[in-house]
């Protein structure tokens, strides 16, 4: 018997993986979930390789890597990962049936004392907690990709969520040496509603002929220490994915600041969808990009 403590993380995608290699390298167990086990299997080799590339940088020991990989366990099967668990961190698809679905199994799975968290980016909350016997258990956690890098979680309280689900959320997010903030559960949290409004007016700027691209996310990087303009941001996120956001808050708050500006919408339309179709803001197929 061991005193440490078991996060179990459901979802072994892009988050998923991450939140395990976090959880693993602070000393706590972990089994990763997925529904199959050659997906849960990828997941492991994505830690596997961030371990990798943090031995060649000199952030990590061989010995370090090892001492996470042991913590690792996997699994494909739902209920056997969380039966024993002290924190249950979701990070599957974003579809509310699919989390909901998963909240309902967890909640009569998992030990009382657990922790029940979603990584959701955009679902409410509340939402997902209606399809459980207890809501004021859940919490939204949503930590930020690339998650051993990204030091910011927003702790995402919903009208239930008692205080005592939130300070443990908040305690977990500190004990993986993260920063967290605590937010209302209202759309776009924190984070994406703030970012949003400078991508999108940065684009309206760009379509009224204000500033060349570069130069208007100079004016951030430069002016207001942004480590990287609007912009390119929106490259990297992906152009049809802050279109989807914007879409979706301009409905939810029904505020002009989201509503999604055409030029973001014809760049869409045309394939440009930023850094990963090689054409956004910027040429991402020119080197050095
Ligand atoms: P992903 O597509 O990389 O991974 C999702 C995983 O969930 C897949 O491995 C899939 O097999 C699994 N899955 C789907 N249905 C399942 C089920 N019923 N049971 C178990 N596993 C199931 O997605 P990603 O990007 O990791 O996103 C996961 C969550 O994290 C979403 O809620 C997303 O909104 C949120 N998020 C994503 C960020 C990002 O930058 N990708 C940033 C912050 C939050």
């Amino acid at each position: 018997m061991t005193d440490t403590k078991l996060v179990a993380v459901i979802g072994a995608g892009t988050m998923g993986h991450g939140i395990a290699q976090v959880s693993a390298r602070h000393g706590y167990n972990v089994c990763l979930y997925d529904i199959d086990l050659g997906i849960v299997e990828r997941g492991l080799d994505r830690i596997r390789g961030n371990l990798n590339k943090g031995i060649s940088l000199g952030k990590v020991t061989p010995e370090e890597r090892e001492n996470a990989l042991d913590r690792i366990t996997l699994s494909s099967e739902l209920g056997m990962t969380v039966g024993s668990a002290d924190f249950v961190i979701e990070a599957v698809s974003e579809q509310i049936d699919v989390k909901q679905q998963i909240f309902r199994h967890v909640e009569a799975n998992a030990p009382a004392h657990a922790l029940l968290a979603s990584n959701t980016s955009s679902l409410s909350i509340a939402r997902i907690a209606a399809a459980m016997r207890d809501p004021s258990r859940l919490i939204g956690l949503h930590f930020f990709n690339p998650v051993h890098i990204m030091t910011l979680v927003e702790v995402v309280c919903g009208p239930d969520t008692s205080d005592e689900t939130r300070d443990l959320g908040l305690a977990f997010a500190h004990s993986l040496g993260k920063d967290p903030i605590v937010v209302r559960d209202s759309p776009g949290f924190a984070s994406s509603r703030l970012g949003l409004v400078l991508g999108l007016e940065a684009m309206r700027m760009v379509e009224e002929g204000v500033a060349k691209p570069n130069d208007i996310d100079k004016a951030m990087e430069l002016g207001y220490r942004h480590p990287m303009g609007p912009l390119k941001l929106t490259d990297l996120v992906g152009l049809d994915v802050r279109l989807n956001i914007a879409e979706y808050l301009f409905q939810a708050l029904g505020s002009e600041a989201f509503r999604p500006p055409e030029i973001l919408k014809a760049m869409v339309e045309a394939g440009k969808l930023g850094k990963k179709s090689g054409q956004g803001f910027y040429d991402w197929t020119e080197e050095g990009s």
